[in-house]
């Protein structure tokens, strides 16, 4: 990884990962991209910015030929909550922005980076230490777009040799930029008005278990994985990643170590507890353990303890 680019750089794990890979391999080395332009100073004022619309090949192939781009991390998306509202919108970014970026990447010669997610799963799906590989029939149109996406990269490999790589992320959990529309983003809500209110209340049931993760551990597996000796990758594409898993109720206990008396109620959301309720509760990720030595850092109490270290 020589020249970076970063697609969806303004988001939840761009505006992170971004910071990172400059500190790591120099500030001109990494672009950010997105449709919006960043507003945090870290992000802005720490390298280059094009504005990407990926669903414009024209913007793309410009700023890659521009920068000289080798390696991309395409991470502009619709999450998984927001994309059933607007299904047709998150088909067109989750698929056809990934279809361009991989055609961009091909033509460039590029290795590229698919961030998929447990909600490439579905009701079908075994839903205790979910396999590598197991039944995939989500039923979001966000779940069906992570797992087009994880088949391209696929095809992307064996048909072109591009060296395509890809985890399917746990929710995250971050204190410096809010997801926006997912069907974890409670756990990072939660925090915030656990500090300004100490009173949440919660839109998934008090004893609805799903894989979640700390950010610092996500950018890491990220870097990690771009950077894995390519022969040692069998599954290359979309590995599960495991780190902690954690009920509504366990989050708040945990934050009750640190604030006794903040309370938490509970206003079900159907349409996102039923997506909650199709996903996975814990992830085998032996698959990304073995072949790339992936072993997560933080564990739920030490990722209450920073987050609301680093929020109050
Ligand atoms: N965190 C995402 C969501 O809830 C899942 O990948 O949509």
């Amino acid at each position: 990884m020589k020249r970076i680019l970063v697609t969806g750089a303004v988001g939840q794990i761009g505006s992170e990962l971004t910071v990172a890979l400059r500190q790591r391999y120099g500030d001109s080395a990494v672009v950010a991209s997105d449709v919006k332009l960043p507003s945090d100073p870290a992000l802005r004022d720490s390298g280059p910015f094009e504005f990407i619309d990926c669903l414009n090949p024209h913007h793309i192939t410009r700023a890659m030929q521009m920068h000289r781009i080798d390696t991309i991390f395409h991470l502009a998306a619709l999450l998984s909550a927001v994309g059933e509202t607007r299904p047709l919108q998150a088909w067109q970014l989750n698929v056809d922005g990934v279809v361009n970026m991989l055609e961009a990447g091909r033509q460039y010669g590029c290795a590229l980076f698919f961030p998929s997610s447990i909600g490439a799963f579905g009701p079908e799906t075994p839903r205790k230490k979910t396999p590598q590989v197991t039944i995939q029939r989500p039923t979001t149109m966000y779940g069906v777009t992570k797992v087009v996406g994880e088949l391209l990269c696929d095809d992307y490999h064996r048909r072109f040799g591009m060296d395509t790589r890809g985890l399917r992320f746990p929710g995250l959990i971050s204190y410096k930029t809010d997801p926006g529309g997912g069907t974890t983003d409670y756990a990072v809500d939660i925090y915030r008005q656990a500090i300004a209110h100490k009173q949440y209340t919660c839109y998934l049931r008090a004893d609805s278990r799903l894989p979640m993760m700390y950010m610092p551990d996500a950018i890491r597996a990220m870097i990690e994985l771009m950077e894995a000796e390519p022969g040692k990758l069998k599954h290359r594409n979309a590995y599960n990643l495991g780190a902690i898993d954690f009920t509504p109720a366990e989050l708040a206990d945990s934050i009750r170590a640190h604030i006794p008396d903040f309370r938490i109620d509970y206003a079900v959301d159907p349409r996102r507890q039923s997506i909650a309720d199709s996903w996975p509760e814990t992830l085998d990720d032996s698959a990304a353990r073995e072949e790339w030595r992936w072993s997560p850092r933080y564990s739920l109490a030490a990722m209450t303890e920073d987050m609301l270290r680093q929020l109050l």
